[in-house]
């Protein structure tokens, strides 16, 4: 079979890395990619919000599957196109997506369909807003409805917080994605990130990861887009994955069903297990990045054929099987990262990798031969091990032995597991 793969990031990588092992792939192409994706991968020269330029390629290279890695190209009905044109994609429909794109929506879906998560109310009134807060008092937890690039999200400890919080909303910050806000209670217990391939019918779980959102060690400064991952999750033992199915999963397979959009993709469940168990923080419609890169390299299974069984309604007829140890990943990015940071910085050297090891590229590019920095998020650094702390020994020391004097990465990814691993 061929595959067009959608996207240019680290889990994009990941994913090409992964269908390029299929016995069953003819040919990968990818667009926009990375210098690492065209390891794997032939550059399709298409730009995928030009819909008829995705449509044409498909129907002139004869694709039989279209994988989109990131949120937005699904947002923007990318699916739905190709849908209509009865090419198998693997990727929600732009309605669908609204389980990432609005959390309003998906508090509606948890409310109608009794799938535990933190009691809401939604607001378009800033002192409507407020007068919830005020009586609800703090800690609570203010949200911009939209996609705000991770930024939306206000955890207030004391009342001042979450006023200050819906004050920044209304006043415009996240532009038009603040137009709404959700007012959440506070969930106390241990994140996980949770993964399950639905074909809008069926389900199949995958796997747990935990990752770490802050820029800096010890878990503090802002927030980014991930700044390392491990999986498996400890927290999510096999009776917490089953509950999870159970009391999350499967009745959001059949809500969204039953809604008339069935959910044909990834759910990535952002999990807070408290002390009633699993509850749900927010859906992501696409794998995690960088939590893709840890599961790719612990999936034993063609990915090939889970991808398509997906996209084509046949999820029932595949399993998935995992290496058992954990795979942890590192992220590299540009200093200044998540603000401000200068590109085309030179990386002048990689090191080799071994067996259960592997570097792969987010935001880099090829400038005159000269493999340089072109993004915040820049290189996965992944490696497997017997033990959390293995891995991450691992990562760390091919970590040691890259040149990018633009670089910086935290220290102590994976340090919750570590901890745990030595008690
Ligand atoms: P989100 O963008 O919805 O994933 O939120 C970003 C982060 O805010 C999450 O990963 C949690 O750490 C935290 N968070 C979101 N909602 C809650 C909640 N109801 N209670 C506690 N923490 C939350
Ligand atoms: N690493 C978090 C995300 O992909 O949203």
């Amino acid at each position: 079979m061929k595959v067009l793969l959608i996207g240019s990031g680290g889990r994009e990588h990941a994913l090409a890395w992964k269908l390029a092992q299929s016995p069953r792939l003819q040919a990968l192409y990818a667009a926009p990619g990375n210098p690492g994706i065209f390891e794997h991968a032939e550059p399709a020269g298409i730009n995928p919000d030009d819909h008829a330029a995705v449509v044409a390629f498909v129907k002139d290279k004869g694709i039989g599957l279209v994988v989109v890695g990131p949120e937005a190209p699904l947002v923007a009905g990318l699916a739905d196109v190709l849908r209509a044109e009865n090419i198998a994609v693997f990727g929600p429909s732009a309605k669908a997506a609204q389980l990432e794109g609005s959390k309003g929506f998906t508090k509606d879906i948890c409310a109608k369909y009794n799938i535990p998560t933190g009691a809401y109310q939604r607001f378009t009134d800033g002192e409507a807003a407020k007068a919830y807060v005020r009586e609800q008092g703090a800690p609570i937890v203010v949200k911009a409805d939209g996609l705000a690039a991770g930024k939306g999200v206000t955890v207030a400890m004391t009342l001042d917080e979450a006023l200050a919080a819906i004050d920044e909303c209304f006043g415009g910050a996240f532009g038009e994605a603040g137009a709404e806000v959700v007012v959440e209670a506070f969930l106390d217990g241990e994140e996980a990130s949770f993964f399950v391939l639905s074909d809008g019918q069926h389900a199949l779980a995958l796997a747990t990861a935990q990752d770490h959102k802050r820029v800096g060690d010890g878990d503090t400064g802002p927030n980014t887009g991930g700044m390392g991952a491990y999986s498996p999750a400890p927290v999510m033992t096999p009776a917490m994955v089953e509950r999870t199915m159970k009391d999350i999963i499967e009745p959001t397979i059949a809500g969204m069903a039953a809604e008339g959009m069935p959910f044909s993709g990834v759910f990535f469940a952002g999990l807070m297990i408290t002390a009633k168990g699993p509850e749900l923080i927010e859906y992501n419609v696409r794998f995690g990045d960088p939590e893709c890169q840890v599961l790719m390299t612990r999936l034993k299974s063609d990915l090939l054929p889970l991808l398509y069984a997906t996209a084509t309604g046949t999820l029932d007829q595949v399993s998935a099987e995992w290496h058992d140890g954990p795979a942890l990943t590192v992220v590299m990015a540009s200093k200044g990262y998540p603000g401000s940071y200068d590109k085309n910085t030179p990386i002048t050297a990689l090191p080799a990798t071994g067996d259960g090891e592997k570097i792969f590229h987010a935001g880099t590019a090829l400038k005159d031969g000269q493999l340089v920095a072109t993004g915040g998020r820049v290189l996965n650094v992944t490696a497997t091990g017997a033990t959390v702390a293995e891995a991450k020994n691992r990562a760390y020391a091919l970590v040691d032995g890259i040149a990018w004097d633009n670089g910086f990465c935290r220290r102590d990814i994976g340090w919750r597991a570590v901890a745990r691993e030595q008690s």
